[in-house]
């Protein structure tokens, strides 16, 4: 479900469950965490490139294993992914074909550079879920375009396209080939040609200090709120109109 392999020293990770759109599973997310902390410290490693299988990225969590085996407390196999993502030290480049739904889409602000496919979608369904946001959206995504821009996206969860999405300021080019995955090899492969230790100080200034204990704290709220929303009553409904493919019904609920 997540391949991995290192070649010309950029270590390149294939979100890997098409029939499902790359939807993360609880052993995904442990792989994955697994994967970039062990390819973040191996010094043959340079560059972290990261892409889905199947022209999409990812799905988010899996709304079946949301209902099977539900995230019970903050330390969770997706909230730990999502610190990692947020420590890392190397370069990660992201390739976006197709959706980056949930937590497929807040990874993306984790990343240094992102391409995507002209015809890729960016959903943010957390508020639709009866959720709410993660992985330091709710306090990056206002950073960058402010409150009320960043409150029509988040409340809303509606489908931003690439081309959107480059406007907002997340991605860094809209590739209109059939996949921006090449582009993005390109790109990772001119950084292998740089030195890592001066790219990975200037990634560290870049992210700063304080941003980035700002950004490990908001984590650990958002998902202590967002564990309570999954227990309850509106984030079950949506999750089983989802299944039974219908529209939720918040009436009532909280
Ligand atoms: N969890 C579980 N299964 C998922 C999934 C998810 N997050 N996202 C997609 N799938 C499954 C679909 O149920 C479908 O399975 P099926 O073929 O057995 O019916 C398959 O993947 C293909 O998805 P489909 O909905 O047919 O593709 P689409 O291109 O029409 O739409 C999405 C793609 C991602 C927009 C849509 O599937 C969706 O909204 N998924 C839910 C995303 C979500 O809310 N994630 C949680 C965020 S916290």
């Amino acid at each position: 479900m997540i391949s991995h392999h290192l070649a010309d020293s950029i270590l390149k990770i294939l979100l890997n469950r098409p029939e499902k759109k790359n939807a993360f599973t609880v052993s995904m997310y442990q792989e994955l965490t697994k994967v970039l902390s062990e390819g973040d410290q191996n010094p043959e490693v340079k560059v972290i490139l990261i892409s889905g299988a199947g022209n999409a990225f990812s799905a988010g969590n899996d709304i079946a294993d949301f209902m099977n085996s539900p995230i019970t407390h903050e330390d969770a196999p997706p909230i730990n992914l999502l610190k990692i993502l947020a420590g890392l030290t190397k370069p990660l480049i992201a390739a976006v074909d197709g959706v980056a739904v949930g937590i497929g889409a807040t990874m993306i602000f984790h990343c240094d550079l992102v391409y995507a496919q002209k015809d890729a979608r960016f959903i943010f369904p957390f508020v639709s879920l009866g959720l709410v946001p993660e992985g330091a959206i709710s306090l990056l995504l206002p950073r960058l375009i402010g409150h009320q821009r960043a409150s029509e996206i988040l409340l809303f969860g509606e489908a931003l396209s690439a081309e959107d999405a480059h406007q907002v300021g997340f991605i860094n080019k809209v590739i209109l080939e059939p996949s921006a995955l090449p582009y993005a090899e390109q790109r990772a492969k001119k950084l292998t040609a740089l030195s890592s230790g001066s790219i990975m100080n200037t990634k560290s200034l870049l992210k700063g200090i304080a941003l980035k204990k700002e950004v490990l704290h908001q984590i650990e709220v958002e998902g202590k709120l967002f564990v309570d929303r999954l227990h309850g009553p509106a984030a079950k409904e949506a999750l089983i109109a989802f299944l039974e493919k219908r529209t939720p019904n918040f009436e009532g609920l909280e």
